[in-house]
């Protein structure tokens, strides 16, 4: 596992770079194999990332080849504040002319959490006919180097399942129940970006990149995969 580390001088510079990333690498994989099985990041910081996607790259993908999955999700219906989908389907997904079935949400209502991971689960395995590998997935990272739905001490980081997503309860960052995808499904993927912005990132940061802590988006290390930090000066500060 190769992973490098890009420092940008704004978390605008960051933006376009993360879009120009994911384009590059969707349109390598659509040529190599057909198809990009993407998985977006929840949060805010890939808001910016997103929006510039849907204004400058609407047509300069096909589109109907991308598949979109989602990193971790709150366990909210999905027209709910909070909702991961939504935010996604907001800021590039309800823009870019990707077939709706292509987007893989979790169902989040109906249905009881663990119930939830083991849908998704079997959803990855139908798509991936076995054990899914993604093209590309983005991350982010939260203050306290927790990462998707990845939260330091928790059971998901210390006992990691083969199952490619979990449900997550008592989570530290609100709403407490999520539902995220394992740690050895991210590794399995072939190319991760980790997007980090912000000087309240800073000391993650260097707690992982200069540290070398074990903290769970450190413990994101493709097996076969590349791995990029594309961070802003402000994350970058400490290292
Ligand atoms: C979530 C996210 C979470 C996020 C980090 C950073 O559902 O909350 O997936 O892992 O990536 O907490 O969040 P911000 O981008 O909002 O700082």
């Amino acid at each position: 596992m190769a992973r490098a580390t890009e420092i940008f001088e704004t978390p605008e510079l960051l933006a376009e770079a993360a879009a120009a990333r994911f384009v590059e690498c969707c349109k390598t994989r659509i040529a190599d194999t057909g198809r990009c099985a993407v998985v977006l990041a929840g949060g805010s910081s890939p808001r910016a990332m997103h929006e510039i996607l849907a204004e400058k790259y609407e047509g300069a993908l096909e589109w109907s080849k991308v598949f979109v999955f989602i990193g971790d999700e709150r366990f909210v219906p999905p027209d709910h504040p909070d909702s991961n989908y939504l935010m996604m389907v907001e800021t590039l997904l309800s823009i870019v002319p990707i077939p709706e079935e292509n987007i893989y949400p979790y169902l989040t209502e109906g249905i009881t959490p663990e119930e939830a991971a083991s849908l998704y689960t079997r959803e990855l395995e139908t798509f991936f006919k076995g054990e899914p590998v993604f093209d590309l997935v983005f991350l982010g990272m939260g203050e306290d180097g927790h990462t998707a739905s990845l939260f330091p001490g928790f059971p998901q980081i210390t006992e990691p399942s083969d199952d490619a997503a979990q449900a997550v309860f008592d989570a530290p960052k609100p709403p407490p129940t999520r539902l995220t995808l394992s740690l050895k499904t991210l590794n399995r993927a072939r190319e991760v970006i980790i997007l980090v912005s912000g000087s309240g990132k800073a000391e993650a940061t260097r707690r992982i990149l200069k540290d070398n802590e074990p903290l769970p988006a450190g413990k994101v290390m493709p097996v076969d995969g590349r791995l990029t930090w594309l961070l802003d000066k402000a994350a970058a500060s400490q290292l």
